[in-house]
């Protein structure tokens, strides 16, 4: 189908129609944009090109000016009017209306989302996923569903997510096709664009929660029992070291943060992150974020160097947001030297698996260190394996909390304090559609009840008794 057919069966009827005379009287004129715009019959925004180009000549020149004033006043109207000086110096012959048209359209480009404005304002959606200009889908209390929104076409989308990593001085092109960025809010942005995705530009957006889950919120979800919320909150007080482990998008960094907030106020902590997504409450918070190389090349600082530098800022607790580098072995470095009641997450399958994915990555690190000391190195740098599952019903559920014990032979022994067991019988399938029983304790005691006694934790030795699901009066003490 040609450009002409699509515009003439477009439902939007008078300006289409409008618009497609205009293109056959201009088109002896054929301006280098228009040309284009022909060239690409399949798409049904015909100004979508000059948009583009408008688009990408504004922005730079508002540059930083753009987002330091997203509330003025004046915002609107100067983007208006640069969109207009950028309409007009392109030199593309335009009816009156359909030049007043565009510069409405480009301005709300750049100052929005457009049709993901909706999913940005609406709190319960988590993550936004955009495979395709007209296939957007959302995520909703852990569950994936397609919306009607829709971009116009590839250009379309390609403005907004330009528009967006704008803020972070980089622009998706073919010489750099992937991108991360944040919105203003905090919000995470992944974009990748032809060749890399092949169908299209894809954008994902990870959602910033203005009010993040506290350990309460998730004991309400069901994501864990009160009595574990309890354990697990003596051993963070306690300077436990604490890898949270679970598959992308289970909740890791959630729990991260839930958990964070029983370090005592007393202490200096220094959260190291990718993308800034922790909010301690404490007073005495640090946060560092690793920074991308920009386009040139330069000027990348990894995790590694955040976790290092750390280490001269007198901290009492490192909290590395996720590990899955280098930093691995300087966090474990630090753990077993002195910086105890660090926290870190891992993306792993299972307890078992976050350690061999540790042991992998510390091998990828480059040192030249037999196997047998890494295991040594990682087993006595953790106490406290967190795993959590994401049930096919889109719930969280920790699912396992295994002590890091020593190393037998050559294997690191671990064993479970809470399980939470599969359902066995179909009767109770049927009624938890989990299939998960809750977390229960295993009745072993663990090891490292005297290093939280050190202190000032005290766990009764009853605690640890399974089935007994209330949280014991004596239950923690500091
Ligand atoms: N226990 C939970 N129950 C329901 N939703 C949760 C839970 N934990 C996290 N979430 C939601 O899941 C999404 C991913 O959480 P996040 O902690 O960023 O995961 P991860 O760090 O494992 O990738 C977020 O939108 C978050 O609000
Ligand atoms: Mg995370």
């Amino acid at each position: 189908m040609n450009l002409e057919d699509q515009l003439r069966g477009d439902q939007s009827g008078a300006g289409s129609a409008r618009l497609s005379e205009r293109l056959q009287v201009e088109e002896q004129e054929s301006a280098p944009l228009l040309e284009e715009t022909r060239r690409l019959s399949g798409v049904s925004d015909p100004y979508g090109p000059l948009k583009t180009h408008v688009q990408r000549a504004v922005i730079p020149k508002l540059g930083p000016w753009l987002f330091s004033n997203q509330e003025s006043p004046d915002l609107r109207r100067e983007v208006d009017e640069s969109v207009a000086r950028e309409l007009d110096a392109s030199g593309t012959p335009l009816a009156a209306v359909d030049r007043e048209r565009l510069i409405e359209e480009i301005t709300a480009d750049i100052l929005g989302y457009g049709p993901l404005e909706r999913f940005l304002a609406d709190d319960t959606v988590t993550e936004v996923m955009v495979n395709g200009f007209d296939r957007i889908f959302v995520e909703r209390e852990g569950k994936i569903e397609p919306t009607d929104a829709s971009f116009v076409d590839d250009d379309h989308l390609q403005r907004i997510i330009d528009k967006i990593v704008s803020r972070v001085g980089r622009r998706v092109d073919e010489r750099s096709p992937m991108v991360d960025a944040r919105l203003p809010d905090g919000s995470r942005v992944n974009a990748i664009i032809p060749p890399l995705s092949l169908g299209g530009p894809t954008l994902t957006i990870r959602k910033f929660a203005r009010d993040p889950y506290t350990i309460e919120n998730l004991i309400d979800f069901g994501s864990l029992t009160p009595k574990a919320a309890h354990f697990l909150q003596s051993c963070v007080e306690g300077k436990l070291n604490v890898l949270i482990s679970g598959g992308t998008g289970t909740g890791k960094t959630t729990l991260l943060n839930a958990l964070s907030a029983s370090i005592p106020n007393d202490e200096r902590i220094i959260t190291i992150e990718d993308a800034a997504e922790l909010q301690l409450q404490q007073g005495h918070v640090i946060r560092l974020e690793s920074r991308p190389s920009n386009i040139e090349g330069e000027g990348e600082v990894r995790i590694r160097e955040l976790v290092r530098n750390a280490l001269r800022m007198r901290p009492d607790r490192i909290v590395v947001g996720e590990v899955r580098g280098a930093e691995t072995l300087d966090m474990l470095q630090a753990m077993n030297t002195g910086h105890e009641g660090s926290l870190t997450t891992i993306h792993a399958n299972s307890p078992r698996d976050a350690l061999n994915r540790l042991e992998t990555l510390v091998l990828m690190s480059g040192l030249e260190m037999p196997l047998h000391a890494i295991r040594e190195q990682i087993s006595s740098a953790l106490d406290l394996v967190v795993h959590i599952s994401r049930l096919v019903d889109g719930s969280r559920r920790i699912s396992q909390v295994t002590e890091v014990l020593g190393m037998e032979s050559e294997v690191i022994t671990l064993q479970d304090v809470f399980l939470a067991r599969p359902v066995s019988d179909r009767a109770s399938a049927q009624s938890s559609p989990s299939f998960l029983r809750p977390l229960e304790c295993t009745g072993l005691q663990p090891h490292f009840q005297h290093k939280l006694a050190g202190h000032g934790v005290i766990l009764s030795e009853d605690f640890y008794q399974p089935k007994l699901h209330a949280v014991p009066a004596n239950g923690s003490s500091r």
